[in-house]
């Protein structure tokens, strides 16, 4: 089944999870290994690459909104209120992480006068003009926010885990499976 029911996820939904959860994880890894490397040829292949990765994020994220918008959610497994509560607060704040990171990507990058090719297919459009004061504010919301989404992921999977291996229910499951 493509779309989500009140208690599974469906494929759609799935896919987008998991690949998101790649790249973003891929994403942190190359930002860090890419702002490290000495001036040249491959710190400017790892930047086009890290910039095209993120610019697909926020795509994908656009989608997966829309689709989770046009699909019901299935309902957390827990019967604890407040358990369930801070599932759906994480997944929300989750969601607003990875826009807030992309964004700033994004601003940054085009305040500084660069423009951003997605795999060299196509531009963004010009969101910001150039400006060092805007540049700078958005690297420095682009390098604390990915450390509050690497929290948010961690503490993210350890639920998903403690519902696997404690609980003995079919959160993860469901997000593997569907069911
Ligand atoms: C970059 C990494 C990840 C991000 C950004 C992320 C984000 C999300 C979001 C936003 C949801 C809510 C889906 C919705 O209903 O709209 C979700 C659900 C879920 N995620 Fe992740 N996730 C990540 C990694 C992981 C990992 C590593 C695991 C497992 C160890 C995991 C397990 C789950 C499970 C089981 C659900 C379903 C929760 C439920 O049914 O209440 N996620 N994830
Ligand atoms: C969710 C998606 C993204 C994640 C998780 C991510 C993560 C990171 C990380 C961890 C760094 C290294 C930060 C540091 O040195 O402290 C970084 C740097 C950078 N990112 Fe991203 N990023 C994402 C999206 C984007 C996008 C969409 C763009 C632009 C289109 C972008 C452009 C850059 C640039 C230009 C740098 C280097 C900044 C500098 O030289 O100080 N990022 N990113």
């Amino acid at each position: 089944m493509l779309k989500n029911t009140k208690d599974s996820y469906g494929l759609v939904a799935r896919l987008m999870h998991w690949l998101m959860a790649i790249l973003i994880i891929g994403l942190m890894i190359l930002g860090l290994i890419m702002t490290d490397l000495p001036k040249g040829e491959l710190k400017n292949q790892l930047y086009f690459w890290h910039k095209s990765l993120g610019a697909t994020v926020l795509i994908l994220l656009i989608f997966r909104l829309f689709w989770r918008l046009s699909n019901p959610v299935p309902e957390p497994l827990s019967l604890d209120l407040r358990e369930r509560l801070l599932a759906r607060l994480m997944h929300l704040a989750l969601y607003a992480l990875i826009f807030i990171q992309a964004l700033s990507g994004i601003i940054l990058s085009q305040a500084h006068g660069y423009a951003v090719s997605v795999f060299g297919w196509f531009e963004l459009p010009t969101l910001v003009n150039k400006s060092k004061d805007l540049a700078e504010a958005a690297e420095e919301v682009h390098e604390i926010v990915w450390i509050v989404l690497a929290i948010g992921i961690a503490l993210h999977a350890i639920a998903a885990l403690k519902h696997h291996f404690i609980d003995k229910d079919r959160t993860l499951l469901r997000m593997i499976k569907g069911q």
